[in-house]
Formats: C-alpha cells, structure tokens, sequence
C-alpha cells in the first residue's frame, strides 16, 4: 500500500426528512446566499422545504447555475456575494451547482481574476464556508475537496482542487431524487462507477482494504442501478445509489492506491467541445481507454473481471475482453452509449479532441504517466 494522508471533514446528513436540520447546521447569524440550477429544485418541492427549514435566517438567492457550471455565470454569483457581504453558501441541487458554489467560495474574498485561480493555479488561502444539500447522485462532490468550471469563451472545462473546499455539511436525502429523468440516473450510475474504476483499475499495490471497498461499491453498483432506473420510489435501492456515488469520490477508496483519471481528462474535452453530458463521455472513452492500455492494466483487469464479472474461465485476453465488453453493456443498460456515434458525432470529433489535450498540457496522463496524445488517438479511435 501507498503511504497517504487522508482527512475529511465533511459531516453527512442521510435519509428521509434530513433538510429540517438545516436550521441548526446554518450559522445563526450568517448572511447566506443559497444557490441553485435552473429550477429543479422549485418544481420538485425542494426549495419549499429548505426555505421552510431557514426561516429563522436571512437568505438570498442566486438561480441559474446550469449544467456544466460556466464562469460567467459564476462570475455574477461572486460579485453578488461581495455586495451583499454573503458569508455563508448553501448549494441546492446536483454536481454542476456544488462545484459551481466551490468555485464561488474560494474566489469570494479573492481580489483579481477568479479564472486565475484555476489557470495559474493560485493558492486558495480564505474560502467561504458553505454546505449542500444534494439532489443528485454522481460526482461526489457533496463529500469533496474539487470541482470543475467551464469558461464558455474559449471552451475550456478546467478542474481545481484544495483541501479548504470541502463543505461543512452534506444533506443526502434520497426521495429528493425521485423526480430525477431517466438520463440523469443513468449519468450518476456511469460516473460514480467510472470514478471507482479510475481508482481501482491501474496496478497492485496491495491494498486490499481500498480494492475490497471499491468492488463491493461496483458490485453495488450494478446490482442497484438497473433497479433505481425501473422503479425511481424504490427509496432503499436510491439511497444505495446515492451513497455509493458519494463513497466512490470522498477520498477513501483513493487513499493509499495509484490513480488514472485519463478518461476524465479526454472526457472534459468532449463535454466543453461538443457539450456530451459528463457521465456520457466518460461512457464512450473508458472502453478504449482499457483496451488500448490493458498491457499495463493486466492484473487489475483480470481481478476486476473475476471479482466484480464472475469471468474466471479462457485465457487471460478473452477474460479481460469479455469484462470491458460487460461494462460497455451496463453502461448501455443504463441508458448511456458508449460510442460517439450515439450522440450524432463521427470520427472527425477525434483531432480537435487531440488538440485540446494538447493545448491543456494533458499530454501524459495515467497512473505511469504514459497516456500521450497518441494512446488518448488510440483510445478514441476505438470509440467510434
Ligand atoms: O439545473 P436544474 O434545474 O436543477 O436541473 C438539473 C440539471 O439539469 C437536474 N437535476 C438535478 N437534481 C434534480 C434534477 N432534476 C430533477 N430532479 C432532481 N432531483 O439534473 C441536471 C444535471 O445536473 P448536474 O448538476 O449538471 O449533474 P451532475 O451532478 O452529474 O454534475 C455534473 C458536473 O459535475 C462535474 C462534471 O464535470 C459536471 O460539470 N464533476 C464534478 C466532480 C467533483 N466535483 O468531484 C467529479 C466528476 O468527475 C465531475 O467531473
Ligand atoms: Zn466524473
């Protein structure tokens, strides 16, 4: 096992009925902006309830945050913040607003460019506090440290990460994602199982403890997601869901073990240049990924295709063969194609992809480093 430092600090609030403890998780006496998508949270009754339960505290709102949080919306949230002397966030709604708020805490007492905080890297020194209430399992970025913003004008979807940005307090209920479309349980599905794989499947270690806890969260994964998407008030098969997503991104099964992220890198490309949902490039690029990169995956791939696919007979290509074949199947189970040609594009889509790569310096990616521009060509040439 590796050596890691792990701490986090966010305190979870799960199941049914857990907004009302808002009124005691907010600081009494903050100024609070809370901020939400596109409106949800006002049809499904959400907002009712986390307006009821803050009452007691003086809350202003911003709406808007859309899908993919742009800077220049969050650009508008922060000079609100500074006007009204905000000094406490509340995140209502999926990923897209908990990261979009994360972006407005750590540029809130910040002076210059808040862009320059993810593009030169600045150090975030004084961020705002804030907590979340989440309505949509995937990211897990209710019970973590990062985020990703897209700037509109230049087509860039960068990620930032600092240990001060983790939220204070999480609320997961799970009937508050009953009224989610099929599209989005299938994305959270796809991406809390990506994000696991990005962890799990790279090369021993020894870790034992972080490969146990990551197959029982892919075992639970495909056992539950099926199930969620039939029957979306079946509220034990949703909060398994909900909490594994969170589990899948917190740190622990991360801590101590070899990371990838290279489907994440090449799939922020495809969502800033051709607007894919995030679950659905990660759909389409992790199959090749595996493929083209299975030499020095072999030993993961082959106890992930015994352990987590029951695929324990033929030799070692054909196991490792059938078990990405299997995960392409189940992400299109769950409603997610796995090909760009499923959402409308051709191989054409490839080298401006290559280019973006380049531009953002992505050029060795992986958990060797070894994922050059050319193995991410490979890779998506396969996804056609
Ligand atoms: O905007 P509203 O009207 O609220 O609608 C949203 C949005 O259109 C809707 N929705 C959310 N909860 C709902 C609901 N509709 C009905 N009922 C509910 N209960 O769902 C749509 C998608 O929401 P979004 O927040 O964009 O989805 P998701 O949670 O998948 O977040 C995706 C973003 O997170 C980033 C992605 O790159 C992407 O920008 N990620 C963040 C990570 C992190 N912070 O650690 C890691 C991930 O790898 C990922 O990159
Ligand atoms: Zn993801």
């Amino acid at each position: 096992m590796l050596n890691f430092d792990f701490q986090n600090p966010t305190r979870v609030l799960f199941g049914a009925g857990q907004i009302a403890s808002l009124a005691t998780l907010v600081p009494a006496n903050a100024r609070v902006l809370m901020l939400y998508g596109g409106g949800s949270i006002k049809t499904n009754g959400v907002h009712a309830e986390v307006t009821q339960a803050l009452a007691g505290h003086t809350v202003i709102e911003f709406a808007g945050i859309e899908p993919n949080p742009s800077y220049e919306t969050l650009t508008r949230a922060i000079e609100l913040v500074k006007r009204e002397k905000i000094d406490f966030l509340l995140a209502v709604g999926g990923g897209s607003v908990i990261d979009g708020t994360k972006f407005v805490a750590a540029a809130a007492r910040y002076e210059g460019d808040a862009w320059d905080l993810i593009a030169k890297r600045i150090a975030i020194e004084d961020p705002l506090h804030f907590g979340t209430v989440l309505t949509l399992p995937a990211t897990g970025s209710e019970m973590n440290a990062g985020g990703v913003v897209t700037r509109k004008a230049t087509h860039e979807k960068r990620s930032f990460h600092n240990r001060r940005l983790f939220p204070q307090f999480s609320v997961l209920d799970p009937t508050k994602t009953f009224t989610l479309p099929a599209r989005q349980i299938g994305n959270g599905v796809v991406d809390a199982f990506v994000h696991i794989v990005e962890q799990y499947l790279t090369y021993p270690v020894g870790a034992k403890v972080q490969d146990r806890f990551a197959e029982g969260l892919l075992l639970t994964l495909i056992e539950e997601g099926p199930k969620t998407l039939a029957d979306p008030q079946d509220y034990d098969s949703r909060a398994n869901m909900m909490w594994c997503a969170t589990m899948a991104l917190n740190g622990l099964i991360g801590a101590g073990v070899p990371s990838d992220w290279a489907t994440h890198m090449v799939g922020h490309e495809l969502t800033a240049l051709y607007g894919l949902d995030h679950a659905q490039t990660l759909a389409v690029v992790l199959p090749g990924m595996l493929r083209v990169r299975k030499d020095a995956k072999r030993a993961k791939l082959l106890q992930y295709a015994a352990r987590v696919w029951n695929l324990t007979e033929g030799d070692e290509d054909a196991r490792i063969e059938a078990a990405i074949a299997r995960t392409a199947q189940f992400f299109e189970q769950m409603g997610v194609p796995t090909t760009l040609t499923g959402y409308g594009l051709t191989a054409d889509a490839i080298e401006p992809v290559i280019k973006a790569l380049e531009e953002h310096r992505m050029t060795k990616l992986g958990e060797h480093r070894d994922v050059t521009l050319e193995v991410s060509r490979q890779a998506l040439s396969l996804c056609v």
